[in-house]
């Protein structure tokens, strides 16, 4: 398709290309605009803006779909694992069995931190939250590798591959570390031999003289969780890093803040705030009925509901909706907090306030329950959000590094303050 769109402004027409991508989505080009008319779009929240064209996911919200690299999101959910689907993800293909298993090893040796790092932990108070400590853990990782942090991007594209099992064997570590310091406990190493997320379970529960041993079933719920928060596009933190890297910064720096992005109610804090909510609505003795009548009314909002994007079920909010009642009953556990969940859905799925405005559970509205049957703390939810989003934010931050005329991203404004106005001495402004 090669057409293009009219524009009439102030008597003249101009014509904007379309730009279509694999899956039909259509854009209009707007990037001559500005100096074709001077004028630019105005879009504050970014709704209407495409800010790249990017390989990696695909997502219609009108339709429920989310694909990553053209693989659906219920297959990889159903057959794969967290660390194969990173894989696809930062590289483009599924692994090879060979290339599956020297990922594997090559995230499993990367999974210790320098032993400088440990006396980060000694310096942080025991109120600190795991979401700072991680953004500033993953920006010091930087430290120690000059050769991955030079902003030279022959550099990073010589040791992406290190820096990513870095990145995503890491992060782990570093979480399960933040946890153990508050709570005053010796640092668990990594085993060579555990899976990802029972690796990641072994470093947060473990003690020296008594190995956890978690249940398969709890395994697989925590690999799930990471894998469905692999990607999203280009949500507010994978738009932050990418925002980042533009400016030439590493991929260290650029994670980071990602994470600290991820850390608002409205994204990846939000799997927390869905469980303050159950918590809050259990206490008051209320079934998820005043809470919904109270968010029809504005006075609040129903954690764990709504998007920009999906306008139908979230699909991974499908999954894990499943997952929850199964986890749940593997390990004999009767929690309020579901049975609210679920009332909460149904009363919502059925209200017309809802219907309406095209408000589904979201990815964040059974994982905390899910999170919580584990034993991981509330305020870490968000913490487990980041481990799984990595992959999403390395393959974002590679787009943006390995493109052959990198652009800063530098959006302009409407100026809307005081216009031009004398300056006035101290002496001669009103008491
Ligand atoms: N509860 C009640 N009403 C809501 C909710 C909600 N959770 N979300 C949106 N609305 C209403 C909102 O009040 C507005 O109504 P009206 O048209 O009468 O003013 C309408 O729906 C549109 O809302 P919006 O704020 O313009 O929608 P948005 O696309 O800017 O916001 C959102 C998307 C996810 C920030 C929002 O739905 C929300 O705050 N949800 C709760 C927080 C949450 O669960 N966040 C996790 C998002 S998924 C994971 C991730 O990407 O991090």
């Amino acid at each position: 398709m090669n057409h293009k769109a009219s524009l009439s402004l102030d008597g003249n027409s101009f014509e904007l290309p379309v730009i279509v991508g694999s899956e039909g989505e259509r854009a209009l080009d707007v990037r001559q605009l500005r100096r074709d008319t001077g004028y630019i779009t105005y879009d504050d929240g970014y709704g209407n803006t495409g800010s790249c064209s990017s390989d990696i996911t695909f997502i219609d919200g009108e339709k429920g779909i989310l694909r990553h690299r053209g693989y659906r999101i219920e297959d990889l959910a159903n057959q794969s694992i967290f660390l194969e689907t990173s894989f696809l993800i930062i590289y483009g293909e599924l692994p090879t069995a060979n290339e599956l298993v020297r990922f594997r090893q090559l995230v499993a040796s990367s999974a210790s931190i320098h032993e400088g790092m440990r006396h980060f932990f000694e310096g942080f108070p025991h109120t600190s939250h795991p979401m700072a400590i991680l953004s500033a853990m993953l920006n010091s990782l930087g430290c120690y590798y000059p050769e991955m942090t030079s902003h030279k991007h022959s550099l990073n594209e010589e040791h992406f591959d290190g820096a990513v099992a870095m990145l995503i064997s890491k992060v782990r570590t570093l979480a399960t570390m933040s946890y153990r310091t508050r709570l005053g406990l010796p640092f668990v190493y990594p085993r060579w031999d555990l899976r990802y997320a029972e690796n990641f379970l072994h470093m947060m529960f473990s003690e020296p003289y008594r190995d956890y041993e978690p249940k398969p079933e709890v395994v697989d719920a925590l690999d799930l969780i990471l894998l469905l928060h692999a990607d999203h596009e280009q949500n507010c933190s994978t738009s932050t890093v990418r925002m980042v890297a533009s400016s030439g910064a590493n991929l260290f720096a650029s994670v980071s803040a990602g994470v600290s992005a991820l850390w608002g109610p409205l994204h990846g804090g939000a799997n927390a705030a869905v469980i303050e909510m159950l918590q809050e609505i259990n206490r008051s003795g209320d079934d998820g009925s005043q809470a919904i009548e109270a968010a029809k009314k504005g006075e609040r909002r129903l954690m764990g509901f709504g998007h920009r994007v999906y306008k139908k079920y979230d699909p991974r909010a499908l999954i894990l909706g499943q997952a929850a009642k199964r986890v749940l009953g593997s390990m004999g556990i009767e929690d309020p907090l579901l049975d609210i969940a679920q009332h909460l859905e149904q009363a919502a799925l059925k209200d017309d306030y809802f219907i309406s405005r095209k408000l589904y559970p979201n990815v964040d509205f059974y994982s905390g329950i899910i999170l919580r049957a584990i034993g991981i703390p509330v305020d870490m939810f968000p913490v487990m959000f980041a481990i799984g989003r990595m992959p999403g934010w390395i393959a974002n931050w590679r787009e943006v590094a390995t493109q052959p005329k990198m652009k800063i991203h530098r959006p302009r404004q409407v100026y809307t303050g005081p216009v031009v106005r004398d300056y006035v001495l101290v002496d001669e402004r009103p008491k």
